[in-house]
């Protein structure tokens, strides 16, 4: 089957596509990728989907039309691929999360995730099955609806002797923890651990956009970053943040590593008279030591190996203070395992959505801490024409 995999995560750079010719049934999968494509946001659509995740306050109206133009982004980027690699058979599309809120006192109160870019309106433009919300159903059933991303992992990347972090570096970072394929398979549910671990490139941008004026979005292979100094004492501070005592299962967005963090954190910067790069190589030197922190925390042991993915495994700067702070450890990206690390995500979601077709439960309730497995995602239907009506 081919399907089309979508996502624009927490970095709001913009939607990356994938064509992926998927075979097989639940974790026992074939996967080919036939291409992918990044189509970034329009500036000013963008510039509206940072102000509303930083919680600037939105009309309905607004809020439909917004959600009106992230699917037409969505069906975009879509149907640039079928234009380039032909039809496919199923869209699963992600969406733009513009609020993720986990749930509260071990469940009392559900969590909720709000994604833009309505499933229906892409099925209806492309004349495509279109699976969407893939968040809600996991939520509902108690769990974090978030990360979604471990099992696929699990599929793709595991190894047959090596235990491996795949860790995802886009706006927020994430993990999956995969214990060598025996063991992982040798269980049911298999043995993987995996969570939000805090800010990846999220605070880096904002710092660029910051100090360049809005001239530069991010820092290029982290060489602004790289010329700077870290300031030790702000990133021991800055690693107590309460989201680092909360044991897995967890995860986080913007709202708590975004904006509002990036404005108190923009005193202390000037307080101590930091320049831009060591601004940023202290941000940068956060982030890798905030992962770092996780794993040393919340993981059994350090894995063998660290495949990461997502644009900040593009920043040198990150991976090399990643690999000080883990000496001993290869850290590759999922490229070096074949598997393009620029698409990983939008990969996954297009096995999440094969899974819904499939009726395949798509969760991990020790990831997420769903009470249940639970299929992922709500189906939309491309239209018939009218001229055409049901059979009663
Ligand atoms: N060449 C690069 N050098 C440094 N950082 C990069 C590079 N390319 C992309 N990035 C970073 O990766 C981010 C996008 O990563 P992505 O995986 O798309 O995240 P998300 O899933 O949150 O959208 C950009 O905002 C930028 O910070
Ligand atoms: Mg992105």
């Amino acid at each position: 089957m081919r399907v089309i995999g979508l996502i624009s995560g927490t970095s709001v750079d913009g939607i990356d596509g994938v064509m992926v010719d998927i075979r097989g049934q639940g974790y026992d999968l074939t996967l080919t990728v036939m291409g992918g494509t990044t189509q970034p946001y329009p500036v000013d659509l963008q510039h509206t989907i940072c102000q509303v995740c930083a919680g600037q306050p939105i009309s309905l109206a607004a809020l439909a039309a917004l959600d009106e133009a992230i699917a037409h982004c969505f069906a975009d980027a879509a149907q640039a691929l079928m234009d380039q690699y032909g039809p496919a058979d199923l869209v699963a599309s992600h969406g733009q999360t513009v609020f993720h809120r986990p749930p509260i006192a071990g469940g009392q109160t559900l969590g909720y995730s709000l994604q833009l870019g309505r499933g229906a309106a892409i099925a209806t433009r492309l004349q495509c099955p279109t699976i969407s919300n893939f968040r809600a159903a996991d939520i509902a059933a108690g769990g974090e609806g978030a990360p979604l991303v471990p099992p696929v992992d699990g599929v793709l990347l595991a190894d047959p002797v090596h235990s491996r972090c795949v860790q995802n570096l886009g706006g927020i970072g994430n993990v999956a923890y995969l214990p060598p394929r025996d063991k992982l398979l040798a269980q049911t549910p298999p043995v993987i651990l995996g969570w939000d671990t805090g800010p990846a490139n999220s605070l880096l941008d904002l710092a660029v956009q910051h100090f360049s004026n809005g001239e530069q979005t991010f820092d290029a292979g982290g060489q602004w970053a790289a010329q700077g100094q870290p300031d030790g004492d702000l990133v021991a501070t800055w690693l107590q943040h309460p989201y680092f005592d909360q044991p897995p299962p967890k995860s986080t967005g913007r709202e708590l590593f975004g904006w509002a963090f990036w404005q108190q954190i923009q005193g202390e910067l000037a307080q101590r008279h930091l320049s831009p790069a060591d601004a940023l190589a202290t941000l940068g030197e956060f982030t890798a030591r905030s992962i770092v922190q996780e794993y040393q925390r919340w993981l059994p042991q350090l894995p063998d190996q660290i495949l990461l993915c997502g644009g900040g495994s593009r920043n040198q700067y990150l991976r090399d203070r990643l690999a000080h702070h883990l000496p001993g450890i290869p850290l590759l990206t999922t490229d070096a395992v074949g598997v393009p690390s620029d698409l990983k995500e939008a990969i996954a979601f297009a096995v999440l959505g094969f899974w819904r077709h499939q009726g395949f439960p798509g969760n991990l309730p020790a990831v997420t801490g769903a009470q249940a497995w639970v299929p992922l995602g709500d189906i939309a239907h491309p239209l018939m024409p009218a001229t055409a009506a049901p059979e009663p």
